[in-house]
């Protein structure tokens, strides 16, 4: 086994060990993949100020995400078929999370359901939902949630129809996979990650089967996307579902001021920056590039999270240092858990956490809640002067 000291030596391990069809799930943006790419290429664009002979010792990554403790401002992203990358996919990230401090967020179009990752878990996790057309699933959805004792629910408000990844068409990208002569050629491949699969029986889309009606074989992501997701999505119901969930409501999704101006109203505890990770509206501009203009707009009215693009403690520390208040990491974990299962997730974090440890050191700060705006060198041009 290779030394593993950054997230791109975990991507590397996840790419030999996972069939073809996950992986490239995972590492797919949208059409020419633009603000996929941009999402993490802005990042280098922000510089750190380095500081010197200041105390730095009693450092802390200790902080808050909606008045929830957390070891660090890194929570686990929303992944659908997480356990496709890895058997039990979403229970391994969920212990790793917990262990560590940090939220685990279980996606609804996840292999292992609420209940069964409640049932291994000690701590509350948070639930993100898509916006579906049938009331009865999305009012069932968050009373299983309540009982699972989920701590936040993250409403995902930028997928009322699927941008286009073009692997997933290619590969026919499913839940359990079709075995086709390539597929199968491809599996058998990857021993270890067959085994695994093999050995567990959560191989559906286990927040929908048996709970949706109509739905015994929602096997492929796009098919089921296209007949059950609300097109119609509005405001208006996105406020209903704020009454159909009494605790801590997350909104993802935002890229706009205007957005974010509207989530403020709904009643949301606090927004994510996010364009998914590249995977919907190709063009977009980065998150870490929007976020200026939404912390503007309602920075000191609402909590300002943000995800897309992050693989490292450092950019944590950029987002951080401008105004978030917590981030997410989407693709940073599942090449994690795609590698090494629940020791990758784990590993993935302690390599974040100690990438933004000592770069916050070196900027001169001993507490990631005092990091702001003056450890950064941000170019004049970065948000951009756009024609009205
Ligand atoms: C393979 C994959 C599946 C995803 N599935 C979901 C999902 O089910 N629900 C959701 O809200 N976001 C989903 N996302 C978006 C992530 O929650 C997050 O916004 C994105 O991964 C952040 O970008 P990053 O991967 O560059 O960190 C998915 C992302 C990836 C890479």
């Amino acid at each position: 086994m290779p030394v593993i000291t950054n997230i791109n030596d975990l991507k590397k391990i996840h790419k030999r060990r996972t069939p073809k069809m996950f992986y490239d799930y995972c590492e797919s943006g949208s059409w020419t993949e633009q603000t996929f790419r941009e999402n993490t290429s802005d990042f280098e664009k922000i510089y750190l100020r380095q500081r010197v002979a200041i105390d730095m010792s009693g450092r802390s990554t200790k902080t808050q995400m909606i008045g929830q403790d957390v070891s660090m401002p890194v929570a686990l992203a929303p992944v659908g078929l997480t356990g496709m990358q890895h058997a039990d996919g979403e229970i391994k990230a969920a212990k790793a999370a917990e262990k560590f401090g940090v939220p685990y967020t279980l996606s609804t179009m996840s292999i292992c359901s609420i209940e069964d990752v409640a049932e291994h878990t000690q701590k509350p996790f948070w639930l993100q939902v898509y916006t579906l057309k049938d009331d009865d699933f999305m009012q069932r959805l968050f009373d299983r949630a309540e009982a699972a004792k989920c701590s936040a629910a993250v409403i995902t408000v930028d997928l009322q129809l699927l941008g286009q990844r073009h692997m997933d068409l290619k590969n026919g990208l499913s839940a359990p996979p079709k075995l086709t002569v390539k597929s199968v050629a491809n599996m058998m491949t990857k021993a270890q990650w067959g085994l695994g699969m093999l050995g567990t029986k959560r191989r559906f889309f286990g927040n929908i089967v048996g709970h949706a009606k109509g739905v015994e074989n929602a096997s492929s992501l796009s098919t089921w996307t296209s007949e059950a997701f609300d097109q119609s999505l509005d405001w208006a119901r996105i406020k209903q579902f704020r009454k159909m969930w009494k605790g801590p409501l997350i909104i993802k999704g935002i890229m706009d001021a205007r957005d974010a101006k509207e989530a403020l109203n709904v009643g949301a505890d606090a927004i994510i920056v996010s364009n998914h990770g590249g995977r919907q509206l190709d063009g977009a501009l980065s998150s870490i590039r929007a976020l200026p203009a939404i912390l503007d707009a309602v920075g000191d009215k609402i909590e300002v999270h943000i995800d897309s693009g992050i693989r490292s403690g450092q950019d944590v520390l950029k987002a951080m240092a401008m105004g978030a208040k917590g981030t997410y990491i989407g693709r940073a974990y599942v090449y994690g858990l795609g590698a090494m299962g629940e020791a990758g997730v784990t590993k993935a974090l302690e390599v974040i956490h100690k990438e933004l440890d000592t770069s916050m050191a070196l900027c001169g700060k001993r507490d990631i809640n005092d990091v702001d705006r003056d450890i950064l060198m941000i170019p004049k041009s970065f948000e951009g002067d756009w024609q009205d």
